[in-house]
């Protein structure tokens, strides 16, 4: 694959796909982003990213949209557990119907190479020390769940004309234009910074792969790089060991990154004990030569001094705007999105 390849990002107005949007353009890639549009009024500071895109649901997508591509990132889905509370179907339809559909017709149109963000997340809540990519898969949620319908359906489709890649993600940290502080760490920098408090509502113990959203724009550019035979069909757990940590070690950060900050134990029965510890070595295996660039540490000094620089403030910190769920809450009280999670109508998506 060459720099001037033309790729498909899904999902690029959200967290993740706002931070590797400008990594891949600045690397030379021709990037043209495809998204609902959900989370588009959802920015912390500036959102300079400026890219060609389709405005269009996936589950609406149609063979036209899939032409003159190379590879195809595929980003959008509903990112959080408690969507799928709310509403199963959604989740469902969305991350893996939707993930099939897409898929097809990447592959009917010729593009080979398909990187699909997966979740460490499937693991759910094993008990062995590690898990590798071999594990059993215990999805705990309907987020999960359709994490493992989408891979499976992938699998089905992979042959020699079609090379999907299932980046399992650890939980993501760090700043993007399309903030999200309902993930661990971001979450407690949040409270930490505008509270003064990092609040842990379990006894701490279980573990968490974390990784920078600089990070996984950076490996998700790799896999665009990588050959073919070394990636074709693969599931790689993306970080490293360093990257393992428990919840209480990752409050722990968060309360020493912000002067004067403390930390609040507030163990409670029926905590989320979801525990998953990855083993990272097939990824290092694979590709010797990638350094992760972000420790939990640095991640948290980042955000720091980000959010010294707008002068966040509580109301900043809990606004519906950077929680997923609580926001798509709002579009569907507000009559703006239906009752399948689609606008009614379509001028509405700039929210
Ligand atoms: N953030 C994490 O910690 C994390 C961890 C593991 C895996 N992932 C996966 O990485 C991907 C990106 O996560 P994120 O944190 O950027 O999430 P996000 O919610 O910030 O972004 C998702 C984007 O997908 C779009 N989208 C959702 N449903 C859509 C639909 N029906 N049609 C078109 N676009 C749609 C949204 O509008 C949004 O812009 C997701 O697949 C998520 O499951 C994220």
């Amino acid at each position: 694959m060459t720099e001037s390849s033309r790729i498909l990002i899904t999902g690029h107005n959200g967290y993740l796909g706002s931070v590797m949007v400008p990594l891949l353009q600045r690397s030379g890639y021709e990037v043209t982003g495809l998204d609902t549009g959900y989370f588009r009024a959802c920015t912390l500071g500036v959102d300079n990213t400026g890219v060609p895109e389709i405005t269009k649901d996936v589950r609406a997508i149609e063979p036209s949209d899939l032409r003159g591509y190379d590879a195809v990132i595929h980003l959008a889905a509903l990112s959080n557990d408690p969507i799928g509370n709310l509403n199963a179907d959604w989740t469902r339809q969305i991350n893996a119907e939707g993930t099939l559909r897409l898929a097809e017709m990447a592959k009917a149109a010729g593009i080979r190479r398909f990187l699909f963000s997966s979740s460490c997340i499937m693991y759910g809540m094993s008990e062995a020390a590690v898990v590798d990519e071999t594990a059993p898969l215990a999805p705990q949620t309907e987020y999960a769940r359709s994490k493992v319908v989408a891979e499976e359906a992938l699998r089905a489709l992979a042959d020699d004309g079609f090379s999907p890649v299932y980046c399992r993600n650890g939980t993501v940290y760090g700043l993007s234009p399309r903030m999200r502080f309902d993930t661990v760490l971001n979450n407690f920098m949040g409270s930490a910074f505008t509270r003064g408090r990092v609040e842990v509502h379990s006894d701490g113990t279980p573990w968490r792969p974390v990784v920078h959203v600089q990070d996984v724009a950076r490996y998700f550019k790799l896999m665009l790089e990588a050959p073919l035979q070394d990636i074709h069909n693969e599931a790689f757990n993306m970080g490293v060991e360093s990257l393992n940590l428990q919840v209480r070690e990752i409050a722990e950060v968060a309360a020493e990154a912000v002067p004067g900050a403390e930390l609040i134990m507030v163990p409670q029965p029926g905590a989320d004990q979801r525990t998953y510890k990855a083993d990272f070595s097939k990824f290092s295996r694979t590709f010797p030569d990638f350094e992760f660039q972000w420790t939990a540490r640095r991640g948290a000094q980042e955000l720091y001094e980000a959010f010294r620089s707008i002068a966040l403030r509580y109301e900043d910190f809990t606004d519906k705007r950077f929680t997923r769920l609580r926001w798509l809450g709002h579009l569907i009280e507000a009559g703006k999105l239906d009752d399948e999670l689609r606008w009614r109508t379509p001028q509405l998506c700039i929210a």
